[in-house]
């Protein structure tokens, strides 16, 4: 019998979470269906998704930044389409394949100067981890420093460097040495790397749990300090790469040179994984130091044709639609318009973020009888008020964001960067109206909270 996917799909659509719950992960599929994100999507273009019954989503987590193309672009699709047809030999793996080869020269233009040399792997944590290793071998040091609150992938050697206890815990112990330090604290910083064992300082120059962004100056002195002891300074740029701050590089903002930079996400056009470590070609040589050594990193679909194909034609996209030009001046109109909501809805503390990746942190309400309810929100789960935000804009705006980290009441959005005044616009009309739905005790926004504590402190017990 042929086989048809779309048949497949027809047959088994809306199993989706019973199946889900069988083969995978149960807790996730029930967590979902609590916050009510439980939808069955049927399509997905550009900055919309759509689901079974014909309803429009606009969709502000773009796959954690996977689609800051939005979805389905068409030079992506049209380019993955001429993969197939072309029928190239890929994954040969005893040859130096001509796309890996492109892909690399069209990064290594657009970096800060001196990275000059690229390896390839499928996500973000396999980056990151690929930094810590050139770092390793570089230096000939042990220890690596991250931030607090620094998210960098959750494989055994990227959870060492995850300043998250709700990701670390039960997973211990993880590497040793592996150390955190606060954001802006240079002093705490100097006394490390005075010790002379630190190999790499990692960093999100903006972190994405929470959208926390460093004072400015702390970055550029970090890096001196680093230089000053020997130690390599490692930008992961995984989520605010490629546009997403309105640079290329978020790190440009501050004019940083790191000696490496990781990238993920949005470099496979929403269509392959893939990720990049850049760094120096003279930190590359340390970890391939000797010719029976030269395959002692890699990984088998690093550099498999259908995501180097996907990178370059992400890259055309970026700069032909002048993607990283509009991530900052949309960006700019969507934090003025809700800094603006700041004034009208108390809840509000902090609108920040640069270009599209923006952070709402809410604060406790100056009303004694909303306090209460907030009150009682938060000792059932910390953070459970930004839970209810995107409840609410979830079922009310159709408008998909995320909690910002664990247990913060931070909301985080990561538009496509292909957005316009009228995704601006409706983003702004829906934040109002849900803010002052949650100035009303027994408005719809509260009204969600009853069954999130219910199982907060079910799960708790
Ligand atoms: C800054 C940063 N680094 C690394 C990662 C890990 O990427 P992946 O989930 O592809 O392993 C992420 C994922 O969100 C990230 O935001």
């Amino acid at each position: 019998m042929a086989f048809s996917l779309a048949e497949r799909i027809e047959k088994r659509q809306g199993e989706q979470y019973a199946l889900y719950r069988q083969y995978l992960n149960s807790g996730l599929a029930r967590v979902q269906a609590i916050i009510g994100f439980d939808k069955i999507y049927t399509r997905g273009e550009g900055a919309y998704l759509w689901d079974v019954k014909g309803q429009r989503y606009l969709d502000l987590l773009s796959g954690y930044s996977v689609f800051n193309l939005g979805r389905g672009h068409p030079v992506v699709k049209q380019v993955m389409q001429e993969m197939l047809a072309m029928e190239r030999p890929n994954l040969v793996k005893m040859d130096c394949p001509l796309l890996a080869g492109l892909l690399a020269e069209e990064l290594v233009k657009r970096m800060p100067p001196g990275l000059d040399a690229v390896f390839f792997a499928n996500s973000g944590a396999d980056a990151v981890d690929t930094a810590l290793k050139f770092a390793r071998a570089a230096t000939r040091r042990p220890r690596m420093l991250y931030l607090d609150h620094a998210f960098h992938g959750l494989t055994l050697g990227t959870l060492s460097i995850n300043g998250g206890p709700q990701f670390r815990e039960g997973f211990e112990p993880l590497m040793p040495g592996f150390d955190a330090i606060e954001m802006n604290d240079l002093e705490g910083l100097e006394r490390e790397l005075r010790r002379g064992d630190v190999a790499a300082f990692v960093v999100e120059p903006i972190q994405g749990k929470g959208v926390y962004i460093p004072a400015d100056g702390y970055l550029l002195e970090a890096q001196r300090l680093c230089r000053k002891y020997g130690t390599l300074f490692v930008c992961d740029e995984v989520q605010v790469g490629l546009g997403r701050t309105g640079r290329f590089l978020c790190c440009e903002h501050w004019g940083l040179e790191p000696d490496l930079v990781t990238l993920s996400k949005s470099l496979g056009g929403g269509y392959v994984p893939v990720s990049a470590t850049l760094t120096r070609r003279s930190i590359y040589d340390k970890m391939f130091s000797r010719l029976d050594r030269c395959q002692v990193h890699s990984a088998t679909f690093g550099e498999n044709e259908l995501a180097m194909a996907a990178g370059l034609a992400a890259l055309h996209v970026l700069e032909e639609e002048r993607l990283i030009e509009r991530a900052a001046t949309i960006g700019q109109k969507l934090m003025a318009g809700l800094t603006a909501l700041q004034e009208r809805h108390d809840l509000i503390a902090d609108v920040r973020g640069k270009g599209l990746m923006i952070g709402i942190e809410f604060r406790p309400p100056r009303s004694l009888g909303l306090r209460a309810a907030w009150t009682a929100a938060e000792t059932a789960q910390k953070g459970l008020f930004a839970q209810l935000v995107v409840m609410a804009l979830m079922r009310d705006q159709q408008i998909l964001t995320q909690v910002g980290g664990p247990g913060v009441n931070i909301i985080k959005l990561l538009p496509p960067l292909i957005i316009g005044d009228q995704e601006v616009e409706a983003i702004i009309a829906a934040f109002d109206a849900v803010m002052a739905e949650a100035a009303h005790i027994r408005g719809r926004v509260w009204g969600l909270s009853g069954q999130l504590i219910k199982h907060a402190v079910s799960q708790g017990a």
